[in-house]
């Protein structure tokens, strides 16, 4: 095990570093975008099943390697491979993991450094005195110059640094300890907000009336994804934060208040923001730019936008943050613990790595924007082999090794005891998971049509 320094220190602790990890860019930028396009109702009910029954089971296996494994996820999956007597070839589930959480903090960082730049944009009134073009105009064309780009992006991961450098008490969990209940604080104020728009009941509708003939089969497979995405799966950043959970804690207990953390987030910023949006005859389905553009349009006008839209966007940078950490801590606990390197070595060499890849995403919006790949450009294409691919196929793996390669006597000590409750996660983790899993790579490489 790891020393007490190296370990969060009670059980809350945790959950809200977890928490920090699963509450992000994806719930609030992304969810209600996404359950915007896809018609709203029918898609979020899918999307909430496919938590429950694939999500949480897959939170609870990541957990579990890195709780059983006590390090960084390459030399974790490497030793609980070797307890098993199964190939070190497992190592390399845990190779991806850092690479993914790598590659995804690359672009993550962007997306993030948009949100700190709406911060002073909104509170100087920028938005009031703008007509609605020009909003759309200063999303696509000021906020995507390479300059600025760099230069928000770069400061959200020297923010990043200086928290994760300090390490795990110091660091991770003082921050996640402060600023969770300060974003669920936010979050609730900005609900309280969007009720007084009297559009309130409309955005209950559009998200809980489910209307199925607006759901596609591609719709389906979208909140299958991200539910995935949402809950961090397959990307390390849960089996690192487990691998600093002490023995006595519930990992079910903690995986599933993680989970409904993540899951309240989401759908409390869509009621946050769809009460807004109908309140001025905006469109749901806008994509990406939901955030960026429509709402500050909204927020332009109404009493109190400028207080409430920048508390929005302090709202955003804070999930945005937390999950940023956890994006990097896999890479940090690797470096640091198989390179022997220190904690700020180990920052400054990882963050730098980030940075230069971050420059990709950067300048695909100006020199690379024609630069097309199936349609899609660098930053799209990025987007859609993370979420897409990368992180379902090391939750897949991840699923496939505490099911079948780890010995069931010590995934049920690891999870309290062969009970009732961990038969079912037995069966929902070797055959449900793995099943629906394939299924969504079988379609997306055509083999299937659904
Ligand atoms: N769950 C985060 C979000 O919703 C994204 C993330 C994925 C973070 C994988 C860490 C690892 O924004
Ligand atoms: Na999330």
């Amino acid at each position: 095990g790891r020393a007490p320094q190296q370990q969060w220190s009670t059980r809350v602790s945790f959950v809200l570093a977890a928490a920090g990890a699963a509450v992000g860019l994806g719930n609030i930028w992304k969810f209600p975008y996404v359950a915007g396009e896809n018609g709203g109702g029918a898609f979020i009910l899918v999307y909430l099943a496919c938590i429950a029954l694939l999500g949480v089971p897959m939170l609870m296996a990541e957990v579990l390697i890195g709780r059983r494994g006590q390090q960084n996820p390459v030399n974790s999956m490497a030793s609980l491979a070797q307890e098993a007597g199964a190939s070190p070839a497992w190592k390399n589930v845990g190779r991806l993991g850092v690479v993914t959480g790598f590659l995804l903090l690359s672009f993550y960082v962007v997306v993030a450094g948009w949100a700190l730049a709406y911060i002073p944009l909104t509170a100087t009134g920028t938005f009031t005195s703008m007509q609605p073009p020009q909003i759309g105009q200063l999303f696509d064309g000021h906020l995507q110059q390479p300059l600025p780009l760099i230069g928000w992006s770069t400061l959200v991961l020297l923010l990043t640094l200086g928290i994760v450098g300090r390490g795990v008490r110091q660091g991770l969990e003082k921050a996640a300890n402060l600023l969770m209940p300060l974003l669920f604080l936010f979050l609730l104020i900005l609900v309280g907000y969007a009720a007084t728009t009297g559009h309130f009941g409309d955005a209950v509708d559009f998200m809980f009336r489910p209307d199925f003939d607006k759901l596609s089969a591609s719709g389906v497979l979208i909140a299958l994804g991200h539910a995935f995405f949402t809950l961090s799966i397959g990307g390390g950043a849960m089996m690192i934060y487990g691998s600093y959970l002490s023995p006595q804690i519930s990992i079910a207990r903690t995986s599933i208040l993680v989970a409904v953390l993540d899951t309240a987030a989401a759908l409390l910023a869509g009621l946050a923001i769809f009460p807004i949006v109908f309140a001025y005859g905006l469109e749901p389905g806008g994509g990406p730019g939901l955030i960026f553009v429509t709402l500050p349009i909204a927020f332009g006008q109404m009493p109190f936008g400028t207080l409430f839209g920048t508390l929005f966007f302090l709202m955003l940078s804070v999930a945005a943050l937390t999950s940023a950490f956890s994006l990097i801590e896999p890479a940090i606990a690797w470096l640091t613990e198989k390179r022997g390197m220190s904690r700020l070595q180990a920052s400054v060499l990882g963050g730098s790595g980030i940075w230069l890849l971050s420059l990709g995403t950067v300048f695909s919006f100006n020199i690379g924007a024609d630069w097309t790949l199936a349609g899609k450009t660098f930053f799209e294409t990025l987007d859609y082999l993370i979420s897409g691919w990368m992180l379902p196929l090391g939750g897949l793996l991840m699923a496939l090794f505490t099911a079948w390669v780890m010995k069931p006597e010590t995934t049920a000590l690891e999870l309290g005891g062969n009970s009732a409750g961990y038969r079912l996660w037995l069966l929902l983790i070797r055959f449900l998971v793995p099943v629906v899993i394939l299924v969504i790579f079988l379609q997306a490489i055509g083999l299937i049509g659904l």
